[in-house]
This record gives structure tokens, sequence and C-alpha cells, in this order.
């Protein structure tokens, strides 16, 4: 059968960092993640006698031989649920702009895991779906709802308790999120790397772990009471941990370039002049700006005066994965 999934982007404010267990791709810690309407991967996928392997296009184009594997790797954990043998043809788009530098893992595997899914005729609950993105990626287990999600790491060494869960769905609170993106060249260190790293080598990784616990309670507060400067406190400081974390790796890892730090400081400046804002930064040199709609204008025109961004996308809260008519 051929199946189609939309499934959209996610990010994190308060970020996973680290694994529990490398084969089964655990986290250490929990996350909670705002999942984004603007940005999304659309992913067919169709199990035939025909391909001999494999084939992954990406954006229109034949995917280089590592991202095939990847997704190959992934789809043999649906064939072995399944009990299939049959390769498939994966043809995958995000509707964002390639080379803008944004993570399309979590939604891509999203998207691939409900579209093979059901394309090898499993029938699975969203926490069976959000078990099997884990498995692609660990963010892409959150893509799978939509609104404000909770990923928790789980105890179980199946990993079978170590899925996302929905604290609310994208009506509940219309927070907005510009995301500023300062280069789009490839990140040198991917998040699997640097987290990795970040876990062997630095002496303040048990420390991230530990006080992880009392930022995911202070997050879910803050968004269950609308609490918008509770939200962006919390989630700065869980960003700022993470990158120091990562500062701290050997040898160590540096996500911003300088038009990071110049945005970081434009934000803090728009917060001493009383317009709310706050950033967080994944693995890379992007910044996205936490803010409330009726500042949103406001924050992007202070920002926009500041030369070098390559592009501004204005985001909004947005659905959790779902099969769509090819
Ligand atoms: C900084 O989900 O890409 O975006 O599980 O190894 O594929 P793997 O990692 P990935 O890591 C995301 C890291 C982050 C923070 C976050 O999204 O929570």
């Amino acid at each position: 059968m051929k199946t189609t999934a939309i499934a959209h982007a996610n990010i994190a404010l308060v970020k996973y960092w680290g694994k529990r267990d490398a084969a089964l791709n655990l986290p250490a810690t929990g996350s909670i993640s705002l999942t984004l309407k603007e940005l999304f991967t659309k992913t067919t996928v169709e199990f035939s006698d025909d391909p001999a392997q494999d084939e992954l296009t990406l954006n229109g184009e034949r995917a280089n031989p590592k991202d095939e594997q990847r997704a190959g790797k992934f789809l043999n954990l649906i064939r072995a649920q399944a009990g299939t043998g049959q390769f498939a043809r994966i043809t995958s788009e995000n509707n964002f702009p390639t080379g803008a530098g944004l993570a399309s893992s979590a939604s891509g595997f999203a998207a691939l895991a409900l579209a093979a899914a059901h394309a090898a005729g499993l029938n699975l609950s969203p926490a069976r779906l959000s078990e099997l993105a884990r498995r692609g990626s660990g963010s892409a287990a959150r893509s799978i709802f939509g609104g404000f999600v909770e990923m928790k790491p789980g105890v179980l060494p199946d990993g079978s308790d170590a899925v996302a869960v929905q604290l609310h769905d994208e009506t509940f609170w219309p927070l907005e999120m510009l995301i500023l993106i300062t280069s789009a060249a490839e990140k040198e260190i991917g998040s699997t790397t640097g987290m990795n790293r970040s876990a062997e080598t630095s002496p303040y990784y048990p420390a991230w772990v530990a006080s992880s616990v009392a930022d995911l309670e202070a997050m879910r507060d803050a968004i269950s009471r609308k609490d918008f400067q509770q939200l962006g406190e919390i989630a700065e400081f869980s960003c700022f941990k993470m990158h120091g974390l990562a500062l701290s790796a050997r040898p160590a890892i540096l996500y911003w370039n300088s038009l990071t730090v110049e945005l970081i400081h434009a934000v803090r400046g728009l917060r001493q002049k009383g317009i709310p804002a706050y950033v967080t930064i994944d693995a890379g040199p992007q910044i996205k700006v936490i803010c409330l709609p009726e500042y949103s204008e406001q924050i992007r025109a202070a920002l926009e005066q500041i030369s070098g961004i390559r592009q501004i996308i204005k985001t909004s809260p947005g659905p959790g994965a779902r099969l769509v008519e090819d």
C-alpha cells in the first residue's frame, strides 16, 4: 500500500541532550517542546517487490547513501513488526527551505514512522508511533503530537515507556516563535555526536541530567498557568545549560557564530526595554525567539535591523502527525 503522512517540526523548550541507551535511542532526560505549524515534512512510502533496496528521494533528489541507509535501518524495525521483507520507495519533502539550517530529523522521522507503519499494514497507537519515531531520532518522538509535548525518558530497559505525551494541544496558548537564520552552512557536529561527546567528556554532565527534573516541572507549570515569563526563563536556562555542557566537552563544541551572539544580546536588550522575548538555540547557529503574538512584529522589526540575518520565519503552535491523501 502507498501511504502519505505529514509531520511538523518541533523546537524544544526544555532540551534533550544525552542518551541512557544508544542502541534503543533512549534519552537520559525528559524534554518539552512546541510543535510548529509552519514547518513540516510530507513523506510517501510504498513497499513493493520492485526495488532491490530502500530508495529515498529527498526534496526531489535521490538522497545520499548515508541518509538512505539511515532510513533503511529504520524501515527494518517496521519490516520486523509487520513480517515483511519488501523494500520501499520513500519520497520526502520539507516545506521549509533547504539549506536554511533547520533540523529536519524530527519532522522527517515522525512522518516516515507514520507513513511507513501504515503502508506496512500496522495500526499503531500514538504512543507506539512515538516509540518508533524515537528510534529514528529522539526529537521525532515529540513530533507525533501537536502543541506542547513532553518526552518521557522512561525507566524500562526495552524503552516502551520512553515516549512522548501531549501536554496541551495547539489551540491552548497561541505563542509565536521567530526563527532567525544566521547561516545556511551544514552544521559541523550533529546532535547525536554532540550529545554523546558531552556525556562522555563533560564534568558537568551528571549535573545536567539531575537538574533537568526541576526544569521539566517548572516548564509544565509555566505552560499550564500560561506564565510567559517563567516559560521564557526556563527555556533560556535549559538552552544555555545545554550549550554550556557542549562547550565543556573535550574537544569543546561551539554551535554559535558571531551573529548568534549578537542576537542573544539584542533579545536581552529588548527585554530591558520591557519587551518580553526569550531565545532558544539547538545544535546549530540559528536563533529562535519565543514571544507573545502581540509583540512579534515589534520584535521582528527590531531584530531585522541587525545585518547578516538570512531569513526570518514566523511560526506558531501546530498539529501532530497525520495521514493525508497522496
Ligand atoms: C538540540 O533528536 O537530533 O535539538 O536522537 O541522536 O537523533 P538523536 O538526536 P536529536 O537531538 C535533538 C537535540 C536538540 C534538542 C531537542 O530537540 O530536544
